[in-house]
Parts: structure tokens; sequence; C-alpha cells
């Protein structure tokens, strides 16, 4: 699919030339800054200008009609290589980039490529949706190779705790919950939702970008040991017997196992395996732990979990609304953490 460029000109050969610097892949829309009709410039990556930058009535002409309607275009100025004053005009005028006339070749579809991908990432459905089937995949990947006793993929868990966060940050958290839901596998909704939802707690507290990161690959591996449970209780559509419920709650000594059998994952993330369906008031599992012996990552960790289960579907219940799990949450007082269930109430009831 080609991706449209605008080029402001009132020399034919230059739009041909501009065009053929972009090369294919790229559709040059020239826009003449003289005519009275404009073209349909929509979807378009970025904007190249290439006037006369010393014409007085062209560079009121740019101001106050290409620039004011279509100013939210990244815009790229070719200026003439012995015209200093060219990258003072351009900046003038505000140029996102200049390219000297002699660079044009090479680099204008460098900088066209980079603003594409910008644009493409700046879309909400193609970044979630980047995210949430790298997540997936890495969570299949997960779950064999610990069936197949094989190192994980510890580099991959990082990059993808990367996409997660660099989605979030274009589309917000509300996005990334819509286009998670359409994934079929309860398991690995679940994981991607936690992640998605621990990782954004981390950027709405300013958390530090290792902080981040470590909640991060902790949320993506929070349940690994859901990978030694026999899937016909994992996938079970009713409710558990009492000793199934049992088997599923061996799940977080199970994670810790597989992560520190791996010996390469943070004492951080360990924890946040084990230690997320503890409570603070002792009643948890699996070690009943309390209070001060469970760190701010894990309680943040228990938090983003109990909300993540209550508000997806499941054969035996229905989804619950955002602002109603909350709720039911700040009615956990005593089991977990008021002050960080406090600061996660902007991201479980944002809407958009
Ligand atoms: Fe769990
Ligand atoms: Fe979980």
């Amino acid at each position: 699919m080609t991706k449209p460029v605008v080029v402001v000109s009132n020399q034919p050969d230059r739009v041909r030339d501009i065009a053929s610097c972009l090369g294919p892949g790229f559709n040059a829309i020239p826009l003449d800054p003289d005519a009275q009709s404009a073209p349909d410039t929509g979807n378009a990556v970025m904007m190249v200008v290439d006037v006369d930058l010393s014409d007085r009535k062209m560079i009121d002409c740019l101001r106050q009609d290409v620039l004011a309607a279509h100013g939210h275009l990244p815009s790229v100025f070719v200026t003439d290589d012995h015209r200093r004053l060219d990258v003072v005009q351009s900046n003038a005028l505000g140029a996102s980039k200049t390219v000297s006339r002699r660079q044009a070749v090479g680099r204008l579809r460098q900088i066209a490529e980079a603003y594409a991908q910008t644009a493409g990432l700046a879309d909400p459905i193609v970044a979630c949706d980047v995210a949430i089937e790298r997540a997936a995949a890495l969570n299949t990947e997960l779950f064999a190779a610990v069936a197949n006793a094989e190192p994980l993929p510890r580099e991959q868990i990082q990059q993808c705790g990367q996409y997660i966060s660099d989605a979030l940050r274009q589309d917000g958290i509300s996005t990334f919950l819509r286009e998670v839901k359409r994934h079929h596998s309860y398991t690995h909704r679940h994981s991607i939702c936690v992640t998605g939802l621990a990782v954004a707690f981390g950027l709405n507290c300013g958390m530090q970008a290792g902080d981040v990161q470590r909640l991060a690959t902790g949320a993506l591996m929070h349940d690994i040991g859901k990978a030694r449970i026999d899937l016909e209780i994992l996938d079970k559509p009713d409710a558990l017997s009492p000793s199934e419920r049992a088997e599923m709650q061996r799940h977080p000594g199970y994670g810790s196992e597989i992560l520190l059998a791996d010996a390469q994952f943070e004492s951080e993330v360990v924890d946040m395996a084990r230690q997320h369906h503890e409570y603070l008031d002792g009643s948890g599992y699996p070690d009943g732990l309390s209070d001060h012996q469970l760190s701010d990552l894990v309680r943040i960790m228990t938090i983003v979990d109990i909300y993540s289960a209550l508000i997806d579907r499941r054969s035996y219940k229905t989804a619950i609304p955002r602002a109603t799990a909350y709720q039911m949450m700040q009615r956990m007082h005593g089991k977990i953490d008021m002050p960080f269930l406090k600061a996660f109430e902007p991201i479980a009831l944002q809407e958009n």
C-alpha cells in the first residue's frame, strides 16, 4: 500500500524530483500554493515543502494557506545549498526538519519511512494490535518452553514489555483492554491484560523505566506456573472442584520454581510470580505471607491481577463493568494495599 506524502511546490519539475527521491511505496500528492483548490491530503505521512524561500509573497501564502490548513503534518523543507537563510526561514515557518537539495536523494525517503512508522504506531488499532499479537505469541512460546524444559526467551519477554509500554503511551489503557478482549484463550488474555494494566499503572505513577520493565516482565511471567497445570483443569468451563482448586493454587509455586530454575530472572520477578495471590492479612496463598513481607511490586501485581480477573468474562461468569470491579476492590480492606488501589483508580476508571 503506497503512503501519501504532500509535496508543496509551484514547480512541477520539483514535484517530480521529490517523487523520485521518495521512491516506490510513497505517493507524492502535489500541492501548488498558488492554486485555488487544494488536493485531499488525508492520511498523508508528511509534507515536503520545496518553494522559493526568498520570495515574500510565497512565504505569506505558505503561512496563511498551506501551513494553516496542513500544519498538523510533519514538514520537511528542502533548502538550497548556497542559501543559508533558507534554513532560518524554514525554522521560522515551523519546519520539523530541513534537508538540503544535495542531500534530498536518500535522505527524504529515510525521513518519510520514519514518519510512516510513527504514523502507523499512532493508529490505535495498529499499536495495540502489534503489542497484543506479540504478547499472545510470546505466551504460546513460554508455555511450550516450559513443557519442553527449554530456556525462556528472555530477550523476547523484554521486547514484549516494551511493545506494550509503547502501545499504552500511544493509545491508553482503554483501547488496549478493548482490543485484548478479542482473544479467545482466557489464560493468554489474562496475562496480556494484567501486563497492560501493570505497565499503565507504572507509567501513570511516573515509575522509573527499570521498575516499569520489571513490572512488565513480572506481569508477563506472573502465571507462568499455569503451564504446569493440566489443561483439563486450566481450561475447565465450569467452576473447579476442591481438589482441582488445590492443584490450581499450586501455580504460584510452580511459577517461582520455573523462574528460579531458569536463573535469569530478578528476585522481584520471581516474587511477583510466587506472591501475587498473597493478602496483607496473611489469608492468601501459597505461603500465607503478610504485610511487610510483600513488596510494592507484588502489591501492585495483586491489585491488577484481581481487577483483571473481575473485568474479564469466563464461561461461568460475565465480565464485570470496570467501575463496579473497582468498587468491589475498595471493599477488600486489610487484604490489598489501599493507597496503591487509590493510585490505580485513574487506570481502573479511565474511559478513553
Ligand atoms: Fe495467578
Ligand atoms: Fe493471574
